[in-house]
């Protein structure tokens, strides 16, 4: 690429056919050579704004990447093969045929991860209850995984000696590749080095491993367990029944009959009676309630 004279302004002055100077940016040790027609060329090597320009690159790639890849609901949960704190697993082979949930984690020895993470370990048999294995997933590697749950325990408040072993592998994430093959590098939120932040994902897996429901969150908010849980409900009831649940449903609540759901089904399929609320301005009977219990 030739230079032209405002760019190699500070090395006109210079009359041997090759220099090293401060470019227009003020980025030092940018060669250049001078050809005959007296335009000024950068000799290939790699300077502060090359690698600038390689870091936006792989960037750009990494955003990309992610978007392109991105799971949706009703897709096959890839079955990565990935390093955790418990060895070497296969997600498919994993999960058996139980409910998974994979969350992620931008890295290691933050503080909002500390908290998820413990409030995970301590809610772990809930989630057990509910024939559902949990798998957490942070950008650092499974050594230092392992020296953080010392201080996740000590921050859940686990004192136990049954409850010492983690109650769920943690996937070593180091090189970001799963973050980025599952859409989960947000490119708004940066670390100190401006390198963009893992969001903190939810993948609901079911056991026929598709995925059945995904969360994502910044990097900067803290995810809501009961909810995570709660959802899980809702999943695993609307799998059983044919219902769906209204808002801020929680377990034991009435539950709604949604409109392609025929007579013939609601016999067959639900335990009790529907009710119909008649009393809206449209006089259309669509919002039907039962109960489950
Ligand atoms: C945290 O887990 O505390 C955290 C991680 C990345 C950005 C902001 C907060």
């Amino acid at each position: 690429m030739a230079y032209n004279k405002q760019d190699t302004d500070t090395v006109s002055k210079y009359s041997k056919s090759s220099c090293s100077t401060k470019d227009a940016t003020g980025d030092e040790n940018i060669k250049f050579i001078r050809h005959f027609d007296g335009q000024y060329s950068l000799i290939d090597q790699p300077t502060t704004r090359q690698h600038k320009a390689y870091y936006f690159l792989f960037i750009h790639t990494l955003i990309c990447l992610s978007i392109e890849m991105s799971l949706r609901l009703g897709q096959e949960f890839p079955n990565y093969q990935v390093k955790t704190t418990v060895g070497d697993q296969k997600i498919h082979q994993w999960l058996g045929d139980q409910w998974g949930i994979l969350f992620s984690h931008p890295a290691d020895y933050t503080p909002v991860c500390t908290t998820e993470l413990a409030r995970a370990a301590k809610l772990a048999p809930e989630f057990a209850k509910r024939n559902t294995k949990l798998i957490g997933l942070s950008c650092d590697t499974v050594e230092l995984h392992r020296e953080w749950i010392e201080d996740i325990h000590a921050y859940a408040d686990i004192t136990d000696q049954c409850s010492k072993q983690f109650p769920f592998p943690i996937i070593d994430d180091s090189d970001r590749a799963i973050a980025t093959k599952l859409g989960m590098i947000d490119p708004v939120e940066t670390d100190n080095e401006g390198i963009p932040l893992t969001a903190r994902s939810v993948f609901y897996i079911g056991p026929d491993k598709k995925v059945k429901a995904l969360l994502l969150y910044p990097a900067t908010s803290g995810r809501n367990f009961d909810e995570i849980l709660r959802l899980l409900d809702s999943l695993q009831l609307s799998q059983k029944y044919p219902i769906a649940t209204p808002v801020d449903w929680k377990p034991g609540d009435d539950v709604m009959v949604p409109t392609n759901v025929s007579d013939e089904t609601i016999k067959e399929k639900l335990p009790n009676p529907v009710k119909v609320k008649q009393d809206l301005p449209s006089g259309k009977g669509y919002i039907r309630t039962t109960t489950l219990k």
